[in-house]
């Protein structure tokens, strides 16, 4: 395939143990790039600081937990350049080239700017690093020279101003550094948490990739379904409910035609329904958690992968940021 050569790199911030909607929305997608494309990626902790600088004591944990589940799904460092943002500095190195070129209302009109200040209200957002947020998204992946950013639609912005910030800086220094990246969007399977409302940590609805025995068991058997079969001899409507949504994921046709099919008439009640969709979540889930709990048994040799990991990503980031700043005669 000839883009062998083709760079691809996204990033995720440290958020510890990742969830089914992590996996499906993102992390599987990773593991599929793998195949054609020179791939790095790495564990924002950077961008962490910008919402979460008040509460760091964590962040290594958080940082390790999350590195082992994507080495259970099969991110593999053998292919995969795997890292940590802030083994590598030169990231804010070129952070701070950019911030030099970057007027202040590109970054004002970003559109998560003011909707996450104001989401987050319990956090003094209105700090300079806040503000930079996507300009030091921006270094992170222009500095490995990547063409292409597997990200969901909500950071599609994002990579737009990548774009602008790349074109300016080609614009005031004459060269031609930067390849312009492009969002990769691949579409995500509907994935309700328990409550029926999309999967999200926050919202303590999250299945995550760790969940085994009882634990998945009884987050699935307490799981929401469609609110009006409310007795076993209720008909009930598998397009509104979201143990239906996992059965598309999850099960074969056959099953989802049973489910269906039997939800319609009542004649399966939801315990048979979700015994059905807890063996095939169990049984797709069983090989991440084996490899999982190598890793966790391990945790000085993850550490040890992701020090390597930086290392490598750093010999890319030292020739990119030389460029950069012979471009602005440094
Ligand atoms: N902003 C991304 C998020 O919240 C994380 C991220 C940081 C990222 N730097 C990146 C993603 C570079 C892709 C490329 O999900
Ligand atoms: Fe949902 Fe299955 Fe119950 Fe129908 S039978 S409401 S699809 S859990």
């Amino acid at each position: 395939m000839d883009n062998q050569q083709e760079r691809v790199l996204s990033g995720m911030r440290p958020s510890g143990r990742l969830h089914l909607g992590n996996y499906f929305g993102a992390l599987k997608n990773w593991v599929d790039l793998q195949e054609g494309y020179r791939c790095f990626f790495f564990v924002a902790d950077l961008h962490a600081l910008t919402t979460d600088y008040a509460d760091t004591e964590d962040i290594q944990d958080l940082i390790l937990e999350m590195a082992v589940d994507w080495m259970a799904s099969g991110l593999d460092p053998e292919r995969s350049t795997i890292f940590v943002q802030s083994q590598v500095p030169e990231h804010a190195e070129l952070h701070l080239l950019f911030s030099m070129i970057t007027p202040l209302g590109w970054l004002e009109r970003v559109p998560s700017y003011k909707e996450q200040q104001q989401e987050l209200s319990n956090v003094d957002l209105d700090t300079y690093g806040f503000l930079g947020y996507p300009l030091l998204q921006t270094a992170d992946i222009v500095i490995y020279k990547a063409h292409w950013v597997p990200v969901g639609v909500d950071q599609v912005a994002h990579i737009e101003l990548s774009r602008e910030v790349v074109r300016r800086f080609h614009h005031i220094t004459k060269t031609q550094v930067f390849p312009e990246p492009r969002p990769r969007l691949t579409e995500i399977p509907k994935l309700p948490g328990t409550d029926g409302r999309k999967m999200s940590k926050s919202y303590e609805n999250a299945i995550y990739l760790g969940d085994e025995g009882e634990t998945l068991r009884q987050k699935l058997m307490t799981m929401m379904t469609d609110p009006a079969r409310k007795r076993r001899n209720d008909p009930g409507n598998p397009d509104v409910c979201p143990v239906y949504d996992l059965h598309n994921v999850f099960s074969s046709a056959e099953e989802l035609k049973w489910a269906s099919e039997g939800c319609r008439s009542a004649g399966i009640g939801c315990v048979d329904c979700k015994k059905v969709l807890h063996k095939n979540m169990a049984g797709y889930l069983e090989p991440i958690q084996e490899r999982r709990q190598k890793f966790l048994s391990d945790p000085d040799a993850v550490r040890d992968i992701l020090r390597e990991g930086s290392r490598k990503a750093r010999e890319e980031a030292q020739k990119t940021l030389a460029e950069a700043k012979a471009a602005m005669h440094l």
